[in-house]
């Protein structure tokens, strides 16, 4: 059973179902991927099921994937009446070959991530994501992983806090925040996104319009999920799949998961490679992309207007090259459908 987070009027509600996600970029994304119909592709953060939504709609094959329960339950009563042309399956992106491999689909035609949280996790407080709403420590994605907020919070030691709140928050008040917090855990533990909050206020009182608690409740968000460390291995496995001028869409929310894809697209679509100490540019074996977007595309100044958690989104594409000989090239199309 789904326990939804309060009905927030959305243009993209489908019908009967309540609020969920408003998808960020759907035309772009449609366009960057070349869909067209019969085709098969990965949505790998399938969400609310928007994205899915709109390349299924465009007629193509969708294998949707997401690590919440919730999303999956969401997105397969959004998407039912697609019939076969859908799938949805419990699992990491990261984790991509075992998908794959689960369904009997050995090649995709484009795949899609759609990197953080969606409005419903955010939303709803029992998930603990929010500073805004009061509710249990957890902020794992997936509820059967094992290590939640709470743990985090009330066994890291100090120095691991503070690594954690200034790598994946660039929280400059790092080091007093983990010191505060280890010292309160002592008296009681830590149990509540507020009892986090008021730690967290304690050392950085409310300045300006930014709250305090922002970056470290980013950077817990993000150690819990490990979400930096499955970019790369998601990218990896997805490049492994797509055929030859297939190609690979990621949308990143901050600047620590878009340098991520900025720097793996760049390392794996430049075609020669340049040092001082050699005489000339050499190829560069790890070449297996050419890039179809330059510059990242953002949300036009509408979407941005209508739906402001689309500010910060940046859309990165690439497409693979058909000389890369590897699991993709050698599998026929025949092995294409969905069972
Ligand atoms: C921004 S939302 C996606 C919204 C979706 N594109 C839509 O149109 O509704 C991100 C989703 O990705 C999921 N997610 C994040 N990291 C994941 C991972 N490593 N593997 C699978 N799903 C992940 C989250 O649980 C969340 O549901």
């Amino acid at each position: 059973m789904i326990a939804m987070a309060a009905t927030t009027e959305d243009l993209n509600d489908p019908e009967g179902l309540p609020f969920y996600h408003r998808s960020v970029l759907v035309g772009e994304v449609l366009d960057s991927l070349a869909v067209s119909p019969g085709r098969c592709y990965l949505d790998g953060t399938l969400g609310g099921g928007g994205h899915s939504e709109a390349l299924l709609e465009a007629g193509a094959m969708v294998v949707g994937v997401d690590q919440d329960e919730d999303a999956l339950n969401y997105a397969r009563k959004r998407l039912a009446r697609f019939g076969d042309r859908f799938h949805a399956v419990h699992a990491s992106f990261g984790d991509v070959a075992q998908v794959m491999d689960s369904m009997g689909v050995r090649q995709l035609d484009g795949a899609l991530l759609d990197l953080g949280v969606s409005s419903y996790q955010i939303d709803t407080a029992e998930r603990g994501f929010s500073f805004q709403n009061d509710g249990p420590l957890d902020m794992r994605m997936n509820r059967s992983a094992s290590v939640s907020a709470r743990d985090l919070i009330n066994t890291a030691s100090a120095e691991q806090l503070e690594r954690i709140f200034r790598e994946y928050g660039e929280e400059p008040n790092a080091r007093k925040i983990a010191q505060r917090l280890t010292r309160d855990r002592m008296v009681r533990p830590l149990a509540s996104t507020f009892d986090l909050v008021r730690c967290i206020e304690s050392v950085s009182p409310r300045r300006g319009k930014t709250h305090p608690a922002t970056k470290v409740f980013q950077a817990l968000r993000i150690a819990v999920n490990r979400e930096l460390e499955v970019i790369p291995r998601g990218l990896d496995a997805l490049a492994d799949y797509l055929r030859e001028g297939g190609r690979l869409a990621v949308i990143t929310f901050h600047s620590l998961e878009d340098r991520i894809v900025k720097q793996h697209f760049q390392r794996h679509s430049a075609a020669t490679l340049d040092r001082p100490e050699w005489s000339a540019p050499r190829a560069n074996p790890e070449c297996i992309f050419k890039k179809v977007t330059g510059k990242p595309v953002v949300p036009s100044e509408g979407e941005q207007r209508m739906n402001p958690r689309s500010r910060s989104a940046k859309l990165r594409a690439v497409e693979k090259l058909a000389h890369v000989h590897g699991r993709s090239s050698a599998s026929s199309s025949a092995n294409h459908t969905p069972p």
